[in-house]
This record gives C-alpha cells, structure tokens and sequence, in this order.
C-alpha cells in the first residue's frame, strides 16, 4: 500500500531543519569571532610595551651647602632590562633651604616615559649634632608643609622647629650660638652700628640644664602658669637650638627704643625673624618679646617679615605652639 505524501509535514520538518541549521552556523559563527578576538586583544598584549621602571628613593634629606648627587643610587631600566638615563624635573636650589617635590624621568627607545615623585629636603645646617638618620619620621602641617623628625630634632620646610609643641633633645647641646646664625647677627650689628645704634646681644645660647634653672627660678617667683606664658620649659627652647639670642635689656624698656625697631624693620635682611611678634600669644604661646631673634634664613625671614606686620612661625607653617 503506498503511503500517501503528507506535503504538509514535508514543510514543516524542512523549516525546522533549516531553523537548527542556521542556529547552529550562527553559534558556530559567533564563537569563532570570539575566539579571533579573543586572539587579538592576546596580540595587543604581547605588542603593548612596558614602560621604563626607575629604582629611586621618594625622600631625599640634605643639609644646606652639602654636595649631593640627587642620581646616586637612582637607576631605571628599559623593557628589555637594559639601563637608560634619568633626568630630573622641577626646581630646586640645593644652596636655600627648603623642601622641593621634584620627579625623576626615564624615557626609552619606544618614546615611553616613567616619571616618579620624589621630595628633597634641604636642612637648616645644624652645628655639633647629626643631621642623618636611618629612621627619620615624616609629616605635613596643616598648611601643607612638610616636616620631617630626625634625632628627634623637628624641620618644617627644612627649618628647625622648637616651640610649645615641638621639643629639642636633652642631649642636643651646640654650646654656642649657631656659626651661620652667628655670622649673620655680626653682620647685623656691625650695620646696626654704623646707624649710630647700639644692640649687644645678652642671651645667646643657652643649655638645657640652664633653661631648666631659669625656668624653674621663674616658676618659684611668679608661679609656673605665669612662667609659662614668657619662658620655655627645658627642651623647649630656641635658645637652645644656637639660632636664637636676646638684645640689651631683655625687658619692655626695649620696647621703644630705636634699636628694636631697626631690628624689627631690618633683621629680616640678615635671615633673622621677630620671633614673638605683639599680640601673637595664641600662636606662638609666649607675650610680645622685643628683644627675642631668631636666624631662620633669608628666604623664610623675608616671607615673615611682611612688611612690618609679622607673620609668626607657627600661622605661616599651620602648626601648634602649646604643651600637650
Ligand atoms: N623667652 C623664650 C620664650 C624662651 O624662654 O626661650
Ligand atoms: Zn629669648
């Protein structure tokens, strides 16, 4: 018996074939392009080349005048581990005091650079103590300056920092005023006298054990919390760093004499600052001091000076001066 053709089930099954057979092309498609890309991001890979690596340190602490090869140590090497030069960029003078971010640069073969932050720190140069440290602890003021501790003495933008907040060592003892600092106050109160004046400098440096008998001696006479707000305890005084001394009287009959003001208006010029300007106390914890200067250098002197409206250490840096 012939079996009669179902025409109508011939199409159907024929549509369902062609369905299956074009899925199966479109997958088999669609996971060989997968595949080729797959193949060309891998290509792009091996192709992308590595860029040059520096071996650097990203803190560099100096003292002023010191000779330093700011690339010693300092190396980078190319994809294929070869060595190629560094330079430096950014702008630093070696001969101020200062802290300068700075970057090292290695460009290779392929024109592809590597630049690197690094921050140099340019010391306020220091006499009879040791201004390297294998462990020296660094911060940044509130103002953004950067601070570094080392042998527990404090530099903020590189100059040493000794107040309420920030303590000098017991053992950090100079002897003598500063020999930069001294050199400089000389030269000052050579022109001072050539102006007719006469300023004597009657409280240079001064010990640790010394601070400590003067503090406690005004401690006994006007009770500490008075002391406080004219003397620093032991440790916390410039006068023992040597880069500070007092003039004449050492009291308010200074006030108004030409001398201090010649001072005021022109120690700047020698890198010395009115360390204790007039209604200052809340920022540097002590009274109006007439007679009280500091060597900070220059370039920080200059900036503090303001013409004639003092700017105090601790407002400029955006640090503290109060004993915690
Ligand atoms: N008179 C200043 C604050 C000192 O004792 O160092
Ligand atoms: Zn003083």
């Amino acid at each position: 018996m012939k079996r009669k053709i179902k025409w109508g089930n011939v199409v159907v099954l024929t549509i369902g074939v062609i369905i299956i057979v074009a899925s199966l092309i479109f997958l088999v498609s669609k996971l060989a392009d997968d595949k080729k890309e797959e193949h060309i991001n891998e290509k792009e890979k091996i192709t992308e080349k590595a860029k040059p690596v520096i071996t650097y340190n990203d803190k560099l602490i100096m003292v002023l005048g010191e000779k330093v090869n700011l690339l010693e140590g300092v190396s980078a090497k190319d994809e294929k581990g070869e060595t190629i030069y560094v330079t430096i960029e950014g702008d630093y003078n070696t001969d101020k005091i200062g802290v300068y971010k700075l970057k090292y640069v290695a460009t290779d073969k392929n024109d592809l650079t590597t630049k690197e932050d690094f921050t140099l720190y340019v010391l306020q140069k220091l006499d009879s103590v040791s201004q390297k440290s294998s462990s020296p602890e660094f911060f940044t003021t509130s103002k953004g300056f950067e601070g570094v501790v080392i042998n527990d003495i404090t530099y903020i933008d590189g100059i040493l920092v000794a107040n309420k907040t920030y303590a000098l060592p017991e053992s950090y003892n100079p002897g003598k005023l500063n020999t930069i600092a001294y050199a400089k106050a000389q030269e000052m109160l050579d022109d001072s006298k050539k102006e007719g004046l006469n300023i004597w400098i009657q409280s240079g440096f001064r010990s640790y054990e010394l601070q400590t008998r003067l503090y406690n001696g005004y401690g006994q006479r006007d009770g500490y919390d008075k002391a406080d707000t004219y003397s620093a305890r032991p440790g916390h005084s410039e006068h023992q760093s040597g880069l500070a001394f007092d003039v004449n009287e050492i009291d308010y009959t200074f006030d108004d004499t030409p001398e201090a003001k010649w001072l005021s208006e022109n120690c700047s010029k020698y890198g010395y600052i009115l360390r204790y300007p007039k209604g200052k106390t809340d920022e540097t914890g002590y009274v109006y001091e007439s007679w009280h200067f500091r060597y900070v250098g220059e370039e920080l002197a200059t900036k503090l000076y303001n013409n004639g409206e003092w700017t105090t250490v601790e407002d400029y840096f955006g640090i503290t001066s109060k004993y915690n």
